[in-house]
Order: structure tokens, then sequence, then C-alpha cells
């Protein structure tokens, strides 16, 4: 199985695919957009008034590594939230406020993966189905993207450790999404451990997309920088990435930040340095705020908890579901009944208005020697990101029309 290997090549944007797919086809109620994955709870109270505070900031160049008050903010919550000491969590050497972790996640290859890795083209490993970000990243960084499978097989994970030998050899970087979009999994302490202990091994980064950590049900999912700090690996093996966008509800904010050791971070501020725009001084000044605050957090997660549990309730004993453990997606296997996920959208779409992403639109075909077929085709992704009402409307239709 070839697969794309210019930007040019790539199959369009997941949502483009999807409005391309349902053009034509009249909704069957009114429009219930369960698709993109934009958090819609209540914004942090106090956003707008630290906006207004710091807006003569707008008059200045920012900083291109960040004020002081907002890498000592996220230094702060990465102390707190899992315990990384100061020595692994230094504003000035460990972090750098990024628009969003999509700018870092892309940024990263670019920044970091080498032209030539033990005199082979390198490769990057990335979780299949994934967020898109990743491939383009590897692309653009003349590496080889090699999607590994995350299925029931592999408790929606990939098993990267079973890659053969030749392979590792010239990976140069993994991405790992926890908790897991699509599929809601989150990778356990140990799970982190042995792909730095890989990672160790055959000397190569571990990216990892933390995004959705601060939505969860029973326990808050652990970063790699904490099994980093466990096992006393090199600080630089690992890259952490963590945005306002789904924790704080913010993802029209562009705020996050990666974390990693001080080359790496180093290298992710040169590059910008040439060739991207730091976050606006107000943004940064704002974000640092909400850094600091867990209130809204609380509240927030307080609700996607009212809807993990409508969730349960309403799709509990249909084929195919599972309870994610973690983010704010359902992952569906619609396949014993629509075959696929793609005729699964449709016709919810035709009989009810209800907007879901075909999970194939996440994924790509896998090769022979990964095990063949497309891990994302008998899915479909369901967002729980409305109001709770118009979630639970969502998900009885759902149940109605696929069930
Ligand atoms: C897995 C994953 N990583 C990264 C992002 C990027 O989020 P942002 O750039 O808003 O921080 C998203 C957004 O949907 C995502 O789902």
């Amino acid at each position: 199985m070839q697969q794309p290997e210019r930007f040019s090549d790539l199959p369009e944007y997941a949502f483009p695919r999807l409005r391309a797919l349902l053009e034509g086809t009249p909704a069957g109620g009114p429009l219930l957009p369960m698709s993109l994955g934009e958090p819609r709870h209540p914004l942090p109270p106090f956003l707008g008034e630290e906006l207004a505070r710091h807006h003569d900031l707008y008059g200045r160049y920012p900083p291109n590594e960040g004020y002081p008050e907002l890498r000592e903010a996220i230094a702060g919550w990465l102390q707190s939230r899992f315990g990384i000491a100061g020595d692994r969590a230094d504003p000035e050497r460990h972090v750098f406020p990024l628009n969003g972790t999509r700018e870092g996640l892309f940024a990263a290859c670019l920044a970091l993966v080498p032209e030539r890795k033990n005199g082979q083209r390198p490769a990057v490993l990335i979780p299949n189905p994934f967020y898109q970000c990743y491939a383009v990243a590897a692309l653009a960084a003349g590496a080889e993207p090699i999607y590994v499978p995350a299925t029931p097989e592999s408790g929606f994970l990939p098993d990267f450790e079973s890659l053969p030998e030749d392979l590792l050899a010239r990976t140069a970087a993994v991405y790992l999404c926890s908790p897991a979009n699509p599929q809601g999994v989150v990778a356990g302490m140990e799970r982190w451990k042995g792909l730095i202990a890989l990672a160790e091994q055959h000397d190569f980064f571990v990216f990892a997309d933390e995004c959705y950590s601060e939505i969860w049900r029973d326990a808050p999912p652990p970063s790699a920088l904490q099994a980093s700090q466990e096992m006393g690996a090199d600080p630089e093996r690992v890259l952490a990435f963590h945005s306002l966008s789904k924790r704080s509800n913010l993802p029209g904010l562009r705020s996050g930040f990666c974390a990693g050791g001080p080359k790496a971070i180093a290298a992710m501020r040169k590059l910008r340095a040439y060739t991207g725009a730091p976050l606006p001084g107000p943004i940064q000044m704002a974000s640092a705020a909400v850094w600091r605050d867990e209130a809204h957090v609380d509240a927030s997660r307080a609700l996607y908890h009212e809807k993990f549990a409508m969730a349960d309730r309403i799709l509990g004993n249909m084929e195919g579901y599972r309870p994610p453990e973690a983010g704010f997606f359902l992952w569906l296997d619609v396949s014993a009944k629509w075959g696929d996920g793609e005729a699964a959208t449709l016709h919810l779409w035709k009989e009810t208005g209800v907007r879901v992403l075909p999970g194939a639109y996440l994924s790509r075909p896998s090769p022979d020697w990964l095990g063949g077929g497309d891990p994302g085709e008998a899915y479909v992704r369901i967002a729980l990101v409305e109001s709770v009402e118009d979630v639970e409307r969502g998900l009885t239709l759902i149940r109605e029309a696929l069930g």
C-alpha cells in the first residue's frame, strides 16, 4: 500500500471531506453538530478582564520565548498537576508557549527531525487513526510517516514495541496522543515508560500530545514528562504538548505550550524566531491567569461527567459502544449494522440532522505488514461538546437512527 509522499497527494482535510459527503443530501432535522471537537462550555469568567487589563501590550512586539509571567504560570502548572520538579520545568529553559498545540506539533518535526537517521531517511511513527497534523509535519521534514494501527486488538494504542528493528533504527520521532483522539483511551504510566525506554534504546524523540489531559472520568491521566522524570530519563527525550483549547474551552484563544529538554526548546524557539509569530502579549498574560486557575477546569469536567454518564445510559447497550476513559469523543463501531462509518454518517444526517465524522477521515489504510485494512473505517467519531441538552438529544437520535 503506497502512502502519499507529498503534501499535494494528501486527501482533503477531514471537514471538507465531510461537507462533500453530505452535500446534496437534505438534513432530516435541525442541524446538530457532533463532528468538530470544538469545546463549547463556558469560558473562564475572568478572561475578558485579563485581556482588557493588558491591552496596551498590543502596542509591542511580543517576545518569542514568552513573557516570564506566562512561562512561570506554565511551569507552576506542570509542578502542581504532574509533580514535575523545577530542574525539569524551569520557566527559563523547559517551556515554550505556542499558538495552540497544533503549531508546535507541526513545528516539532521541522525543528528536531534530522535529515538522515543512521544513514537512512528518517521515519516518524504516528498512531492510526490520528490527528492529521502529525502526518504533514513528518512529510514537511522529509521524513517517512509510518501509520501504526491503534485498534481494539492493541487496546486502541499503537504497539510501537513490536515494530521491526530496522524501522526503529531509522525512527527519529514518535507521536502519541493521550488521552487519545479519537478513541478516548489513556496511556498509563507503564505505557509511557515503555515507550520512553524504546526511544532511549533507538534514540528517537517522543512527541506526547496531551491536549486532552484535563478531560477525564475516574483518574487524571499521567504525562509522559512524569514517566520520564520517574525513570530519570534524559529530559531531551520527551516533548509534551498542552493546550488551553480543551482544558479551558478556549479554542479561539490559540494558546498552548510545549515542555521538554532545554535543547529541544531552544530549537523550537529558534524555528519560530525565523518563521512564525509569537502569541500576542494580552493573550500571553490572560493565558497565565487561565493556567493558574483550576475552578473553571473542574466546572467544565463536571459537565463532561454528565455527558459521559448520559452516553453510557443512552448508548450503553448498543453494539459497538465503548465508554471513553477521557477526552470528549465517542468512537463508535458501526460496522455490524452499517458496514462503515461513511454509510452510518450519511444515514444519520439524512434521518436526523445530526452530523458526526466518519472514522476513516482520521485514518489511513494499513499496509499488509501492519495488518492491512483501515483502522478507522468501521467507526464514527461523535463529539460531546455542545450543551448537555443538545448532547442528550443528539445521542438519543443516534441511538434511534443507528442502533
Ligand atoms: C489530538 C489533538 N491534538 C492537537 C490539537 C490542536 O489543538 P490546539 O491547537 O487548539 O491546541 C487537537 C485539536 O483538535 C487535537 O484533537
